[in-house]
């Protein structure tokens, strides 16, 4: 739905677009409402209560989803559901609500498991979230590969929950990390990807989309290459699994991870997908109930994956609530999506790039939902809160990723960032204040 206080001309949008036809004929009063695949926009939007929420007076106008997105209802009461009918700890108790908590729990685990593509659910650990998953991968699987001079490679566009990890267990192991430069738009440069192997390549991590910039890096085609030498990978799918359609199995990765706040589940809950060998081949992470299968004062002895990665008590509701957005999404379809978020993302592009003095800020060709900028003679966290007065919500800042950042000679960005519930109305709005900003300022 167009917000309320969307007033700009939309006629002339409509001269100068040729994306969405149907949206444009329904704000002149005639044609169909605008879809995402089968699903009316406005029903969609119906579905989330926190985008009819007012801030400023004004209307909400999300646009921070790289940065967190918002839960439908369908989420919500599934939380509900289950504190009011289901709770219990899982895998132990013998009566009704244990094994009513298990089954949502196990069910949840095979949803993400064929949402991702991945031969089952035993390949699907729940973690708090990415951070967690890469922190696992690096202590419980890369560390104890690792000799002094070995070398781990990431790329340019990673977030600080794909480097920290890594420096820290490089300093512990004296590993070194090599980092795969980007090219002027902000794309993987893939050749010079590909000259970083040698013999002392122990492993690769690197991100599918980057929440600074949105570039789509070509990670098929540098699992690809890693395999080539004989080297494994992780995906970091933080900002992809919510904006595309996404499968492991086809990209060949050997991990993949991802956070359940960012693909309209809840927080405090994520995925790391491991092939099996690999997650055989982990050491415990953490200790404790629930990752065993026998325990003595002398040894202990471990289930197999996903349990010998989950210690202690599990987050259940939230694992079944990601359950809840999994099927929400699927519902609509991740082409539908992408497809979407595409036409509305290259509306962005074009009306912020005639903004006077505004820079947008990587310039792939291929690239998801996030339209960074930097505004000619103003400081960012200035426009974010110009943006929020109007009732828009955007990150400003260097938005956890600041090497790429510094690569384009910044520290921060204004990053809008697109999800399928936003509308080509909502643009409109974001590029009229821009433009409103830049002249009351003049
Ligand atoms: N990584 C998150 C972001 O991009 C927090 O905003």
């Amino acid at each position: 739905m167009i917000p309320e206080n969307s007033t700009s001309d939309f006629a002339s949008y409509a001269k100068k677009t040729t994306l969405f036809p149907s949206l444009v004929e329904q704000r002149q009063g005639r044609g169909p409402i605008p879809r995402v695949g089968e699903a009316p926009l406005e029903k969609i939007r119906a579905d989330f209560p926190i985008l009819s929420e007012q801030v400023e007076g004004r209307q909400l106008v999300w646009l921070d989803n790289a940065a967190t997105t918002h839960r439908p209802k369908q989420v919500i009461d599934r939380l509900v559901h289950y504190y009011t009918h289901e709770n219990s700890n899982v895998h132990r108790g013998a009566h009704t609500l244990a094994e009513r908590s298990t089954d949502a729990f196990e069910a949840a685990r095979e949803k993400i498991a064929r949402f991702l593509g991945a031969p089952g659910a035993n390949n699907i650990v729940f973690v708090r979230g990415t951070t967690e998953g890469i922190n696992l991968i690096a202590y419980a699987y890369v560390k104890p590969l690792l000799r002094p001079g070995d070398e781990i490679i990431l790329t340019l566009l990673e977030h600080h929950a794909n480097i920290v990890p890594w420096q820290l267990v490089a300093q512990e192991t004296g590993a070194v990390l090599r980092v795969a430069p980007v090219d002027e738009s902000g794309q993987i440069i893939l050749s010079e990807y590909a000259k970083l192997f040698n013999s002392n390549t122990r492993f690769v991590s690197m991100t599918q989309v980057s929440n600074a910039l949105g570039t789509v890096a070509p990670v098929q085609e540098m699992v690809a290459i890693a395999h080539g030498f004989g080297v494994r990978a992780c995906v970091d799918g933080a900002q992809s699994v919510s904006h595309m359609p996404v499968n492991v199995s086809a990209m060949d990765a050997d991990f993949f991870v991802f956070s359940g706040h960012k693909i309209f589940g809840p927080n405090g809950i994520g995925v790391l997908y491991g092939k099996e060998d690999v997650l055989d081949a982990a050491h415990p992470w953490q200790g404790g109930g629930s990752m065993i299968s026998d325990v003595t004062f002398e040894r202990t002895l471990y289930q197999k994956a996903p349990q010998k990665c989950e210690a202690g008590t599990p987050n259940v509701a939230d694992a079944v609530g990601l359950g809840a957005a999994i099927d929400y999404v699927s519902a609509i379809g991740m082409e539908n999506i992408a497809r979407y978020e595409h036409e509305l993302l290259e509306y962005g592009i074009r009306e912020l790039g005639v903004i006077p003095g505004l820079t947008l800020v990587g310039t792939a060709a291929q690239k998801a939902s996030v339209l960074s900028f930097v505004l000619n003679g103003h400081e960012n966290e200035e426009v974010g809160r110009y943006l929020n007065r109007a009732g828009i919500a955007v990150r400003a800042g260097h938005h956890c990723a600041q090497p790429i950042l510094r690569r384009f000679g910044y520290e921060g960005t204004v990053r809008p960032s697109l999800a399928f519930y936003n509308t080509p109305g909502e643009i409109e709005l974001l590029a009229r204040t821009l433009h409103e900003f830049v002249n009351s300022s003049l």
